[in-house]
């Protein structure tokens, strides 16, 4: 099979292009490299066994020649690319929007155009600021208002879900939409506030590991290399267009636990310091207390289960973190 992913050099596109490459697809990917690197694709762009089956544009998704080419050639379509970290959206507020709206709508229309089965990236931040667990796909959405930035990601990425289940009703386009939550493993970069390996850089250079507001605030992660099966399952199987599925982990630790089972797994003389959201972020930043998925819908549809449990989890991140700061 020919598939297109769209931010295929960022952290899960280049996971997913791997995994892919491996079954024997052919992957064409495109990306700006505006959050994603060549690094992560080097090691399959340089692997002769690949060579006719792996394909790189490095373009905006909003250069709709391009689109239209690799849309053209693709049967399906991961689609990836997106302004991505609360970090990334408060310093490039227009641009993210843009990315996150008009890239979608794009690529939504060309699936429709050549009538290609797509599959588009969604956040867990859709979900807003609710208290409760788990969060289930059919649950209202509370957001915080528009001149708090933070929720523009949400909401960007909500418009995005509306117009793809749009073209679902309106034109059959076969569209899943999946709401990822905390996905980590190596290649993730710390520089746009991505916890996890941004404590664990912390961590190996026994620094303070800086924990945003009291660090009571609670997550799940799911290891990469999961949730790129889960979105390959939910891509090939014959009964999940025109939904919605969450894709994420169950084990809750709130930020501060997380923080001390890190600096402990580096054996680290870190130590945790909290910082104020204010100065982190910006003044009256919101942030959501909880954020654990219900899986149930997923689990059954296709028999999604995370394998990966948060110990694995963190010492592969540490290993990869290791190597790209060259601490043996
Ligand atoms: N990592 C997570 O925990 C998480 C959670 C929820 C949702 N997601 C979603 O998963 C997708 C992948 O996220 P990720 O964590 O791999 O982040 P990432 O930043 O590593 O990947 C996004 C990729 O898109 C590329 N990109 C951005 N704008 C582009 C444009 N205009 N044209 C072409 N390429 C562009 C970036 O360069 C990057 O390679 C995103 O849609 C994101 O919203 C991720």
């Amino acid at each position: 099979m020919r598939v297109l992913i769209t931010g295929g050099a960022g952290f899960i596109g280049s996971h997913l292009a791997e995994t892919l490459l491996e079954r024997g697809d052919d992957v064409y990917i495109i990306d700006d490299l505006s959050t994603g690197s060549m690094d992560n694709i080097r090691q399959f762009k340089e692997n002769p066994a690949y060579a006719d089956h792996f394909f790189v544009t490095i373009e905006s998704i909003l250069n709709h020649d391009a689109m239209i080419e690799l849309t053209g050639i693709c049967d399906v379509v991961f689609h990836m690319a997106a302004a991505v970290g609360v970090r990334y959206i408060l310093k490039h507020p227009l641009e993210s929007i843009k990315t996150n709206i008009e890239g979608t709508e794009k690529i939504l229309e060309l699936c429709n155009k050549f009538k290609k089965k797509v599959l588009i990236a969604s956040s867990s931040e859709v979900y807003g600021k609710h208290m409760h667990a788990p969060l289930v796909e059919t649950d209202n959405l509370i957001y915080g208002p528009s001149t708090k930035f933070r929720w523009s990601y949400a909401a960007s990425k909500l418009m995005d879900e509306f117009t793809g289940l749009a073209y679902y009703r309106t034109k059959g386009l076969n569209v899943i939409i999946t709401r990822l939550f905390n996905t980590v493993g190596p290649r993730q970069t710390g520089a746009y506030g991505m916890v996890i390996p941004r404590f664990v850089k912390q961590a190996l250079k026994n620094e303070p590991l800086t924990v945003y507001g009291d660090g009571s605030q609670t997550r799940t992660f799911t290891y990469v290399k999961d949730v790129v099966s889960g979105l390959i399952s939910l891509m090939d199987s014959d009964n999940t267009a025109g939904e919605v599925f969450n894709i994420g982990g169950i084990e809750e630790i709130s930020i501060v636990n997380l923080a001390e089972k890190i600096i402990r797994a580096c054996n680290s003389s870190s130590k945790v310091e909290l910082i104020p959201y204010e100065e982190a972020f910006e003044k009256d930043f919101e942030d959501m207390q909880r954020r654990v998925p219900g899986i149930e819908k997923i689990k059954d549809r296709v028999g999604f289960k995370p394998q990966t449990d948060l110990d694995t989890i963190l010492s592969n991140v540490i290993e990869s973190v290791k190597k790209r700061l060259s601490i043996t």
